[in-house]
């Protein structure tokens, strides 16, 4: 478990993770409305070198910035929940890019296995709680070393 006091934790929290994130790493992000999820997809973007304004892609689904050395693709399944169209996922999946996904939920026949799953619960105002999930043996190592480097217990 990782607790995050305020925006400033969950930055720290963002460049942590992406210093261990190579080409073709999926990141799911699950938590409830107003979590954290966008927040932290904007400061995973900007640790990897985005350099446009990241905004929140609800309404276009996917949105594409190139970073210093990987693309980064930003998701948004939320509109997708009756339908789960799929919109060519395997293309962005096995781009050179970093890819976070915001309500996987409503995609999850299309995602690939393995994967890190991040889970954002407010406590309270700008407290939240994170706990992070690895399927495969690549993710189980970044999630090893994002706990040594910040976990709280
Ligand atoms: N520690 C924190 N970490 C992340 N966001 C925080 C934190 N403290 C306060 N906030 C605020 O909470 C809000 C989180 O909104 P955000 O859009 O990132 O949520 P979301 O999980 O993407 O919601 P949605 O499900 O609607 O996409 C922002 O206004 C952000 O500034
Ligand atoms: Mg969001």
């Amino acid at each position: 478990m990782i607790s995050i006091n305020n925006l400033q934790d969950m930055e720290t929290f963002g460049h942590c993770l992406t210093r261990y994130l190579s080409a073709g790493d999926i990141i799911l992000l699950n938590g409830d409305l107003g979590a954290g999820k966008t927040t932290l997809s904007q400061f995973i973007g900007k640790a990897l070198g985005v350099k446009r304004n990241i905004n929140s892609p609800t309404f276009n689904i996917i949105k594409s910035y190139n970073g210093k050395n990987l693309k980064f693709h930003h998701m948004d399944c939320y509109r997708l929940e009756e339908s789960e169209e799929d919109l060519g996922f395997d293309e962005y999946f096995e781009d050179n890019a970093v890819t976070v996904i915001e309500w996987s939920q409503f995609i999850s026949s299309y995602l690939p296995s393995n994967n890190l799953t991040v889970n954002i619960q407010t406590t309270n105002n700008d407290d939240r709680t994170i706990t992070i999930e690895a399927s495969g043996t690549h993710y189980a190592r970044i999630k090893e070393a994002v706990e040594r480097d910040l976990s709280s217990n």
